[in-house]
């Protein structure tokens, strides 16, 4: 066991840290503030392979690990959530599925411009009423022989109106539950397909959250990923890697609320010291930073057993369960450090402890990712 990284994993996180700090950080108070969308920076992530990160190059990716991923998503998550979301949804959920159990006619119409970052895609899953209990999909895709017709709504979808290539899962069988779904792919432009309202959010604010109606919407079979009622295994596995990315996610909102409190505490005087001088700040870092390092390592385990090829569903449920709550504890510390600053935006914390709330509810719930431990510790 080692715990040092190769010069190229130093080299992306550099490269993100750079991109945050350069790029997302300028924007990033206003884009929360109005609800915008950071296209431009997305654009510049895309040109600089941070859409298509693990894919291979023979598909447009950069053909990095896994571990890299998770460096760059917390470097860009300390600064700006709202854009590192398009990242992980783009790289866990969309490219990971297309490449892994896609065919090679999908790989080169849906996944190369997705990984090479000229186009955004999206993952659809959750329903009105079908969160967490993602087996009771209401969304049918009725077999017409050479297409599905699809019909139904899905929720709170990530990159809602801004992606062009959408997975959607529908069930085609229902009485064989969830060995009955179906993982299509559905183009922006499809007659039927239609975008619903934005999300107005708590938090990540600047990403775009919407729901997708679909009416006889006519997707051709050749776009169905896997064989006929993959769909549930389909989205269960991406998703497993999805929890990496928003594990990662977490702690560079944890880390990045750290920091601000950190260089706070040393600047703000109090009691004729600065804060960083009293116990009752010095206890607070200290938790802080132990818990930061621990979902660090948990984040970096399960990206490792994914870079071995080894199996990870339940390392990367405990690094989104712990890291997600971290991310909480964290940032509340933060803005109690900043006081009365800290509730105040130009200080930044106030914002991460609200894009924290997120991470412990979207690609499954602390609850779920309970039931995915608990289920695969009693095996
Ligand atoms: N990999 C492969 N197959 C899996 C699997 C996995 N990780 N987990 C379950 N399966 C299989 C099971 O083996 C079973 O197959 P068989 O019928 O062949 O035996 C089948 O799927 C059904 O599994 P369960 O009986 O375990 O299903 P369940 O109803 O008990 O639900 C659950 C399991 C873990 C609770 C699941 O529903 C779940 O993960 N729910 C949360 C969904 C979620 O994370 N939604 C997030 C939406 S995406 C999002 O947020 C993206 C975004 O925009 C940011």
């Amino acid at each position: 066991m080692h715990f040092e990284f190769s010069e190229e994993q130093l080299m992306i996180r550099q490269a993100a840290r750079d991109f945050a700090q350069n790029e997302l950080k300028p924007g990033v108070i206003e884009r929360d503030e109005h609800q915008k969308f950071p296209a431009e920076q997305v654009k510049m992530l895309g040109e600089l392979g941070f859409l298509g990160m693990m894919v291979s190059p023979q598909y447009g990716g950069s053909g990095m690990d896994a571990i890299s991923y998770v460096l760059a998503m917390e470097e860009l998550s300390k600064v700006d959530a709202s854009a590192s979301v398009v990242v992980s949804v783009n790289n866990s959920l969309v490219c990971y599925g297309l490449e892994k159990y896609g065919n090679e006619f999908q790989k080169q119409k849906y996944l190369v411009p997705l990984a090479s970052g000229t186009q955004i895609g999206a993952f659809c899953l959750s329903e009105p009423e079908a969160g967490s209990d993602a087996t009771s999909q209401r969304t049918t895709a009725v077999d017409m022989g050479d297409h599905y017709l699809l019909n139904g709504v899905k929720n709170w979808i990530t990159n809602g109106s801004t992606a062009s290539t959408y997975l959607v899962m529908a069930q085609t069988h229902p009485e064989q539950r969830s060995r009955g779904i179906n993982a299509l792919i559905v183009e922006k432009g499809m007659p039927g397909f239609e975008v619903g309202a934005k999300e107005n959010k708590m938090g990540i604010r600047g990403s775009d959250t919407h729901s997708l109606m679909f009416t006889d919407v006519k997707v051709p079979k050749e776009n169905r990923i896997g064989d006929d009622g993959f769909g549930f295994k389909f989205a269960m596995n991406t998703l497993e890697g999805g929890r990496i990315g928003i594990a990662a996610q977490a702690l560079g909102i944890a880390s990045g609320a750290y920091e601000l409190a950190l260089n706070y505490s040393k600047e703000r005087k109090a009691f004729g010291k600065t804060i960083a001088d009293l116990q009752a700040t010095q206890f607070k870092l200290a938790d802080m930073a132990t818990e930061i390092e621990a979902a660090r390592l948990l984040c970096l385990r399960a990206a490792w057993l994914k870079d071995q090829g080894q199996p990870y569903a339940q390392a990367s449920s405990m690094a989104k369960l712990f890291a997600s709550e971290v991310a909480m504890r964290t940032t509340i510390e933060a803005v109690q450090i900043h006081g009365g600053y800290g509730f105040v935006k130009e200080y930044h914390v106030e914002r991460l402890m609200r894009d924290a709330k997120i991470t412990q509810i979207y690609e499954g719930t602390s609850e779920i990712q309970r039931i995915v431990i608990s289920r695969e510790v009693l095996k």
